[in-house]
């Protein structure tokens, strides 16, 4: 095919796909749908075919590799570190000028919570930073920060499934210089100076943290990393973590230990209160239980679409619409925010083998026991793979996709109806193809897709704790 062949070819897949550019038409369908007309191409889906969907209340059984998962004081003092901003370092992008959504300016210590970039209001997800797509703390993420409700039931954590537990997510969030951009050091001596008696409540007697012959007292901007400009570009010197060179690795093995102990029983009490946050049923759950009323015609045929010739259950399956697994969908990176364009992110290849590398995974000697979460190897399927999203409570997300990049559920839908981006997308093979969904049906599955929003966590987890 000649150059102008294939932009005539792509054009014409742009037109025939849902795009936004049919919005009036899938509008008008929509309507009519709802004031009991019928669309002769969509089929009402029996219910029987999407009961497996049917939203589980029931609490996720507890990680294995936590044994505080159901400790009362292990979840309140999770609840309250998860509002926290003291264990955070100091900023370092420069985009960081105190304006429009940025937590501070660059330098500033003491900035960065878990809530700044997981929104109570917002389902969890990020409609604080800049762009409403990927992160601003430290500096900016690598990818857009998925809603932690459900996160509880989920196996493997991540788009790409770099951890294996909430509490190894937790940590390495306080250790990376994009997010707290903090250490264990500093992170334990915050622990003791801030939360001592509720940890030792939970997790028992703390180690001297404040004997700074044993534990180097470090003040909240010289944890983490920091820029420093030099003839060969800028480099970033750490403090308080392994490999820092500095005050952590000069520290009796045994207190090593000890410090990393205390960081990680607090991921641990985070992660404890994080597994509460849950969804809730939506419509489409009541419908199932035999509610006509509460699914619309439009969205009753979105779910018929959904199970049917969107071969959306494929992927999107179960209670929370995803089987943990990764899939290649030929998403073409764009630029997000900023200047972001990832293109060589070879998802769940590198965060898999990361996982299984990590110390800090559930077979490692931090964790309570493995959750045997981790497949024995890296699968060649997973190069360019991401994890299939959760679909509860999707619909206040501010942008879709492990970048952000598409804005709307219309355009989500679009692309998943064009087969993916046809420019190819990341490493790996894209296994979508085109559907040939109308604009109408289109219109339908979106807001099918709405109508499993759920009420959210209760106001008392919404918050640090009373
Ligand atoms: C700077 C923004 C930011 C902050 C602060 C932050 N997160 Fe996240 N979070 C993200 C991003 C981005 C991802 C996805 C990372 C990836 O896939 O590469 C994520 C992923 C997660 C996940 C995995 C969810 C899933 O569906 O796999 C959990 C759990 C989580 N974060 C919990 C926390 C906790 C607990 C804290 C506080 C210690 C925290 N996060 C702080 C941005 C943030
Ligand atoms: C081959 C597996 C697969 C199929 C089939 C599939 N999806 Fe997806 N879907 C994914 C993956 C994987 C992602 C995330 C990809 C990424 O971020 O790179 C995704 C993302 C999404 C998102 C965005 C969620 C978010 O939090 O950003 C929505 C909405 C969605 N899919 C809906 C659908 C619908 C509707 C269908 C059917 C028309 C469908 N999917 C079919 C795998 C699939």
């Amino acid at each position: 095919m000649g150059a102008d062949a294939h932009v005539t070819a792509l054009l014409a897949a742009a037109v025939c796909a849902c795009t936004s550019a049919h919005r009036p038409e899938a509008a008008h369908v929509a309507d009519a749908a709802s004031s009991g007309a019928s669309s002769s191409d969509a089929a009402v889906a029996p219910r029987d075919a999407l009961a497996t969907f049917h939203y589980q209340e029931a609490p996720f059984a507890d990680d294995p590799s936590n044994r505080f998962a159901s400790d009362a004081g292990a979840r309140k003092l999770g609840q309250s570190l998860f509002f926290d901003r003291a264990f955070s370092g100091p900023l370092i992008e420069g985009d960081n000028d105190g304006k429009g959504g940025t937590l501070g300016q660059s330098g500033d210590p003491g900035r960065v919570s878990c809530a700044d970039c997981h929104v109570p209001a917002t389902a969890f997800v990020d409609t604080r930073s800049p762009h409403g797509q990927i992160s601003l703390a430290a500096q900016w993420t690598r990818r857009r920060a998925p809603t932690l409700l459900e996160s509880g039931g989920l196996s493997l954590y991540d788009w790409d499934g770099r951890r294996d537990s909430i509490w190894g997510q937790a940590i390495g969030v306080m250790e990376s210089d994009r997010e707290f951009n903090s250490g264990r050091l500093f992170v334990a001596e915050q622990m003791f100076r801030l939360h001592r008696a509720e940890y030792e409540a939970v997790f028992g007697p703390m180690p001297a943290l404040d004997d700074a012959t044993r534990f180097p007292a470090l003040t909240p901007d010289q944890a983490g990393c920091r820029e420093v400009a030099t003839r060969s570009g800028p480099t970033y010197p750490c403090r308080g973590k392994p490999s820092d060179g500095a005050d952590y690795d000069g520290m009796a093995p045994a207190d090593q230990q000890a410090a990393t102990v205390v960081m990680v029983n607090a991921g641990k009490a985070m992660a404890a209160y994080v597994a509460l946050l849950r969804c809730g049923p939506g419509r489409f759950d009541a419908w199932l239980d035999g509610n006509d009323a509460a699914l619309s015609p439009s969205e009753q045929r979105g779910a018929g679409l959904f199970a049917g010739k969107g071969k959306c259950v494929s992927c999107h399956a179960g209670p929370d619409f995803t089987d943990g697994a990764f899939h290649d969908v030929g998403l073409s990176p764009a630029t997000v925010a900023v200047a972001f364009i990832d293109s060589g992110d070879n998802g769940a290849a590198d965060g898999v083998a990361a996982a299984l590398a990590d110390p800090m995974n559930t077979a490692g000697p931090f964790s309570d026991g493995d959750r045997h979460a981790l497949p024995a190897g890296v699968d060649p399927a997973m190069l360019g793979a991401f994890r299939t999203p959760t679909l509860r409570c999707i619909a206040t997300q501010p942008s879709f996709m492990h970048t952000g990049q598409l804005r709307s559920l219309d355009e989500v839908v679009a692309f998943h109806d064009r087969g993916g981006d046809p420019a190819g997308g990341y490493p790996g093979t894209n296994e979508l193809s085109p559907l040939g969904l109308t604009a109408g049906e289109c219109a339908d599955i979106v807001a099918f897709l709405v109508a499993l929003d759920g009420a959210g966590p209760p106001d008392s987890l919404r918050g640090p704790p009373d």
